[in-house]
């Protein structure tokens, strides 16, 4: 099928872009920022990207600056974020960029970088080196699907559809601009594309949208049914001093939040924790521990996590191996937002069942 012209887009472009804060007005883009917001912006939404993307500049201004710096202050700055081996890729990354002497400027070069998939090589590609070729997330996917009346489902069909939307790269207007077009349909499927009720009165591609001359765009893309997630059960120990300071714990290098700090706690596991059972994992034997009440949730791609709390406070953290004590004000900023919840659940204050280690009271 025949794709609308690059131009139509770009003239949108030029007059509704938005102003983000990772964005260059004028001139090629910076590849280091670009990778950077891209890899920011893969789960997670641009209003929390903002403030973060400009944060991490100021720590680490420059690719040399991240390489050079060690990967717990890079996990650190990550905090609340989510999706930790990003940040770990991204440092991995760094450093062979800067073994290397600078960014590569082709997708092939650029997809060999610890933690960089297609979209990524392709969108720094695009907006860094101005090579054309078509950046394929989750919003150009769906614009794809509505301009092709492609009523077959998601994910199945999403090779076709990277294939169809390649088909830009032969247009004129797209490869003069081949940053500008990547940042245009990344808007369009942000702005009027959207999943529900897009605003195709307003679309510049409407006429040539075989989904709207069809009248069944807003029901594009077809999906397959996901399963649902299973849940698991947590139990943590919130515990603090004197001086207010709590007892943290570093999560082991790979895996799940490797290497990002966590509130000590039992496995997380598919049947849920009674507490006299949970408390053999407590990191201090001999406490008085409080069972907070209610419970944190939180989703992870795969699975839904329900987390027990407990709390004990001691005159002076003394941590074991493995473990270290932060001010509990400064906490937050370096846990994870599932340990998050967890501080949330100790501040809402109410209070719970004692128990200890070595029985119940
Ligand atoms: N989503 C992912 N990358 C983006 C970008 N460069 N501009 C806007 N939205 C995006």
């Amino acid at each position: 099928m025949s794709l609308p012209p690059a131009a139509a887009l770009l003239s949108w472009y030029d007059r509704h872009a938005r102003r983000l804060p990772f964005r260059v007005a004028e001139g090629r883009a910076d590849p280091y920022r670009v990778w950077l917001s891209e890899v920011m912006l893969q789960q997670t939404t641009v209003a929390a990207v903002g403030p973060r993307f400009a944060r991490f500049l100021d720590r680490f201004p420059d690719v040399g600056a991240l390489a050079a710096a060690p990967e717990a202050a890079v996990m650190e700055e990550w905090a609340g974020l989510g999706y930790y081996a990003r940040a770990r890729n991204l440092h991995a990354a760094a450093r062979a960029v800067a073994a290397r002497g600078g960014f590569p400027d082709t997708v092939e070069g650029l997809r060999a970088l610890p933690g960089i998939g297609p979209y990524t090589a392709a969108a720094i590609a695009a907006i860094a080196f101005a090579v054309p070729v078509v950046a394929m997330d989750g919003n150009v996917e769906r614009v794809l699907a509505r301009l092709t009346a492609e009523t077959r489902p998601l994910p199945g069909v999403k090779p076709r559809l990277a294939e169809a939307a390649q088909g830009f790269c032969a247009d004129p207007a797209m490869r003069a601009r081949p940053g500008d077009f990547a940042q245009a349909l990344f808007d369009l499927g942000a702005t009027l594309c959207t999943p529900r009720s897009p605003a195709c009165a307003l679309c510049p591609w409407r006429e040539h949208c075989a989904g709207w001359t069809q009248g069944i765009a807003a029901g594009l893309p077809v999906k397959t049914p996901k399963r649902a997630r299973p849940l698991r059960h947590g139990a943590h120990f919130l515990l603090t001093d004197a001086t207010g300071a709590v007892l943290l714990r570093r999560r082991p290098p790979s895996g799940l939040l490797g290497g990002m700090l966590e509130i000590p706690g039992a496995p997380w596991r598919e049947s849920a924790w009674a507490p006299a059972e949970a408390l053999a994992h407590a990191p201090l034997p001999g406490l008085r521990w409080q069972r907070l009440p209610g419970v944190a949730r939180h989703g992870f791609t795969h699975f839904e996590l329900s987390m027990i709390l407990f709390a004990a406070t001691v005159p002076r953290l003394a941590p074991p191996a493995g473990m270290e004590a932060r001010p509990l004000a400064a906490a937050a900023a370096a846990l994870p937002s599932v340990m998050r919840k967890l501080l949330a659940l100790h501040e809402s204050g109410a209070d719970g069942d004692c128990v200890t280690n070595d029985r119940e009271v």
